[in-house]
């Protein structure tokens, strides 16, 4: 028998002019900014994959819940044989276990991690060796707009599956225009997606604030994902990592706070950083079923179905495009 090997595609060179460009825009804006998808190179993203197994970090587990709860409910609302889109789809684990219910005839795993998806995509053949699967490293934080070519022809029904709560770290405005760009690909298909909810600012906060560090190590690997990036000379010992829940934009707030004043340099450029002063490096949009469902509305989407935990932490939605 032959042996199936997945398709890769990428589209996203980290290397690349306008990347460094952003990224340096980012540093000079007051206050400076940390783009998220920075986090992940290689070793962001196992520490990533770290964070999903902290106690503290409920999301992952209290999502598999739902799904391992509910998921042929799942899977009988969405249907089998249809292309199965896997937005930051990181080591695949989650869409591995649905995978057996929802029965694809195509899985499409995105991730700007091209590295590491590629990993991930060859041990997930071994396991579905019939399975019709292609990877795409690609940038989708501007725009879910998949490569021209992959939803055509006889890949019918794409469903956009988007777990994690990932779309929590737009801010709403960016995530409107980002869901209407998945729901414009899904005709005939819809959306399957992972919503962190409001709760008690305590357990929100440790979260992002483990006992361990790991989280804090993610935050910092930003600065050493930088110096790869523009050449800076960042010593993350210099910086330390704050999470906080800022009530009135319902989001956490990750940040990088320098210990001491420096000055950052990078070919052509440097900045200047005050002893205190932070880097913004990512929001977590924390919704209310409510407000989600209203916001899958504005994006298009015609009505929702929404299983949700019983302690009511997280949600997933499924909705038609
Ligand atoms: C990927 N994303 C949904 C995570 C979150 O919870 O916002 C990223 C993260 N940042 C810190 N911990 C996890």
């Amino acid at each position: 028998m032959t042996k199936r090997t997945p398709r890769f595609i990428r589209t996203h060179d980290v290397s690349s002019h306008d990347e460094r460009l952003a990224a340096i825009e980012g540093l000079m804006a007051k206050p400076p900014q940390g783009l998220p998808k920075h986090f992940y190179d290689r070793l962001g993203s196992h520490l990533f994959d770290a964070i999903t197994e902290l106690p503290e970090y409920y999301p992952t587990r209290t999502e598999a819940a739902l799904f391992a709860a509910h998921g042929a409910q799942m899977a009988r609302a969405i249907g089998g044989g249809s292309t199965f889109i896997d937005l930051g789809a990181g080591n695949c684990a989650k869409a591995a276990r649905l995978l057996p219910l929802l029965d694809p005839a195509r899985y499409i795993a995105v991730d700007i991690s091209a590295d590491y998806l590629q990993d991930a995509l060859r041990d997930l053949q071994r396991q579905h060796p019939a399975l019709d699967i292609v990877g795409v490293g690609m940038d989708f934080s501007r725009s879910p707009a998949l490569p021209a070519g992959l939803l055509g022809g006889d890949a019918s029904r794409p469903v956009f599956f988007y777990p994690g709560s990932s779309i929590g770290n737009f801010k709403p405005t960016q995530a409107e225009k980002f869901l209407a760009g998945i729901r414009a690909q899904a005709q005939g298909g819809g959306l399957l997606i992972g919503v962190d909810l409001v709760k008690p600012v305590n357990v929100l906060e440790a979260a992002y604030d483990d006992a361990l560090g790991v989280t804090a190590a993610f935050n910092l690997n930003l600065l050493r994902n930088l110096n790869r990036i523009i050449g800076a000379d960042f010593e993350p010992r210099q910086w330390r990592h704050v999470a906080l829940f800022n009530t009135v934009e319902s989001r956490i707030e990750m940040h990088l706070e320098a210990r001491e004043a420096m000055t950052v340099q990078w070919p052509g450029g440097e900045r200047r950083f005050d002893a205190g002063e932070r880097i913004h490096t990512e929001n977590s949009y924390k919704y209310s079923v409510a407000s989600f469902g209203e916001l899958l509305g504005r994006a298009g989407f015609r009505g929702h179905r929404v299983w949700t935990a019983p302690n009511e932490w997280f949600a997933v939605f499924w909705s038609e495009a």
